[in-house]
């Protein structure tokens, strides 16, 4: 196999291919369905300080070319999650990166904290900054450099486990928040969570999703995640980790060729919960018969002017 690790921070990953957070569980879930130890990281699904049932259903539709979600982060809340999933990355073969989502910049801290005071082997932190599904936090403060800024400035002075703070499309200009990021201390960022979105029924006249507007994901937005992750990778000295529509190999090539130190496979798990680990050995495949690694690819897009 090809030497396939990048770096991010000061860790080593033993390849780029992450999976996207919402989309493989907690990632203890999906043993029997793949191998998760030829990924490079799993993110969990987003963690908050309390339990959360999520949205009324429905809250999952497909699209062409992707899907809307609006699952409004159920998720077991962060102790009961230090209690009972933490002790399961004992000796994982993998490694894990918790996402964090809040309500409140107080939520994200504490949630930070109750992971710092226990002993564990997680690799890091994704900020969920971009949920465009709840009503307090989320994506609202995704949209706010000053917020973006002092969230993560705060949760810098917590931790020295690597911080990647997620970013929304769903913005005027995202280098402006990835550089807030950048200024506060993130180790890096990963583009794009998902676009606003609807989706409407015309024979019942219904929307199909309880919340009317859910955030989109898949093959759809692919050309809107490459877009950001260039602006990104041309603003900020920080590493961009792509995501958005990956699929495949040639998916993945296009990210590098962006700018993506690395990517997230997100949608596509929901169909094939063995495709990361596909795109690992393709991937290999590629790099073999090309002689380079991904990382020579970073950024590289041939422009006309
Ligand atoms: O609704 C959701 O839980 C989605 C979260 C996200 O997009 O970050």
């Amino acid at each position: 196999m090809t030497n396939l690790t990048i770096k991010i921070g000061q860790t080593v990953f033993k390849n780029p291919v992450f999976v996207a957070s919402g989309t493989f569980g907690y990632g203890t879930e999906i043993n029997d369905l793949t191998d998760i130890s030829a990924l490079g990281a799993i993110i969990t699904k987003s963690i908050t300080l309390h339990p959360r049932e999520g949205n009324p259903p429905p809250r999952t539709i497909e699209t062409l070319g992707g899907m809307i979600n609006s699952i409004g982060l159920a998720n077991m809340g962060v102790d009961n999650y230090i209690r009972d999933m933490l002790p399961l990355y004992h000796q994982f073969p993998t490694k894990i990166i918790v996402n964090i989502a809040g309500s409140t910049m107080e939520e994200y801290l504490q949630v930070l904290k109750k992971f710092e005071s226990v002993s564990s082997n997680i690799t890091g932190y994704e900020i969920n900054i971009s949920c465009p599904n709840v009503k307090e936090g989320g994506m609202a403060f995704g949209v706010n450099a000053d917020f973006t800024a002092r969230l993560t400035e705060q949760l810098r002075s917590l931790t020295q486990r690597l911080l990647i703070v997620k970013l929304s499309p769903n913005v005027t200009d995202i280098t402006q928040i990835g550089k807030a990021a950048q200024r506060a201390g993130a180790d890096a960022v990963s583009a794009i969570n998902t676009l606003v979105g609807m989706s409407i029924d015309s024979t019942t006249r219904k929307s199909n999703i309880y919340t009317t507007y859910g955030g989109l994901s898949g093959p759809a937005i692919k050309p809107v995640a490459l877009a950001c992750v260039h602006k990104l990778f041309l603003k900020l000295k920080i590493p961009v980790i792509g995501i958005g529509g990956i699929t495949n190999v040639s998916d993945a090539i296009e990210f590098a060729l962006a700018g993506a130190v690395a990517f997230q496979v997100g949608t596509a798990n929901f169909r094939d919960p063995d495709i990361g680990r596909k795109i690992v050995y393709e991937l290999d495949d590629y790099c073999t018969q090309n002689n380079l690694k991904y990382s020579d690819l970073k950024g590289q897009v041939i422009r006309y002017q």
